[in-house]
């Protein structure tokens, strides 16, 4: 497949604002996260059409832990549903789905799904859709160097071979390209410990919709956005 250059190959979204869709609507905050599990479905589909490669949504980060056990276990389950539900049409449309973060924090029965849907979809080449789970930027960060620590300790590296090379390919993401767009929802211009490292030279687009309400034309929208940015770059 030939991608449009002015396509970002790798689009990562912090998907924000559920709570606040369902508070305006008098509803409880569940319903803002189960019509945002819509939203993914939408935002899947649009970049697939697109020709994106990579899609990472920042589905559960590190601090998510700390809301009520409810909302936890609530999330879990939507994400459960998610995974069985989408299992065979991810493997139809030839995506291939990967999970990021501290996975083994996850459920058993969460984590057994993505297990077997990474496995069963590992060689597909359409799109690679990143599931960021109990993510921690600064956690990957801290992981990736203790690996090259462990690694110069025993004599197997120097500390002079460690490069920005050679430290992206001990984080989660090694081997995916970094995101060319990050978009977030709901307004707030925070980074929020989400791919820290990768996000270096991403074009940020703010989007003023909760989540929920994030579909199909606000990617394009998006889309559209950082490619007005490329162009007059290109110009000067
Ligand atoms: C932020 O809204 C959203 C989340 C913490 C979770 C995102 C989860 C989903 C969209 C649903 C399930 C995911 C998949 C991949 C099917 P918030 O609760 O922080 O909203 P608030 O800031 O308004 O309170």
């Amino acid at each position: 497949m030939v991608t449009h250059p002015e396509i970002p190959r790798h689009i990562a979204i912090i998907m924000d604002g559920n709570g606040r869709w369902a508070k305006e609507r008098g509803l409880p905050r569940l319903e803002g996260h189960r019509v945002g599990a819509e939203s993914v479905q939408e935002v899947l589909e649009a970049s697939i059409q697109l020709g994106v490669e990579y899609l990472t949504l920042y589905a559960f980060s590190s601090e998510n832990w700390r809301r009520p056990a409810t909302e936890v276990s609530a999330l879990m389950g939507l994400l459960n549903r998610f995974l069985e539900n989408k299992a065979k049409e991810l493997d139809r449309q030839n995506v291939r789905l990967i999970a990021i973060g501290q996975v083994d924090r996850l459920p058993e029965k969460t984590r057994v799904l993505i297990e077997r849907i990474e496995a069963r979809t590992a060689n597909h080449t359409t799109l690679t859709l990143v599931l960021a789970l109990s993510y921690g930027g600064r956690e990957e960060i801290v992981e990736a160097a203790r690996s090259l620590a462990s690694d110069a300790a025993a004599g197997n590296i120097s500390a002079s071979d460690i490069d920005a090379e050679l430290f992206a390919s001990r984080l989660q993401t090694s081997g995916i390209p970094d995101p060319d767009l990050l978009i977030r929802t709901s307004g707030e211009m925070r980074v929020s410990n989400f791919l820290l490292w990768q996000i270096s030279y991403a074009e940020i687009v703010i989007v003023k919709k909760y989540w929920p309400d994030f579909r199909h034309g606000d990617l394009l929208d998006s889309v559209e956005e950082y490619k007005r940015r490329h162009r007059r770059f290109g110009s000067l």
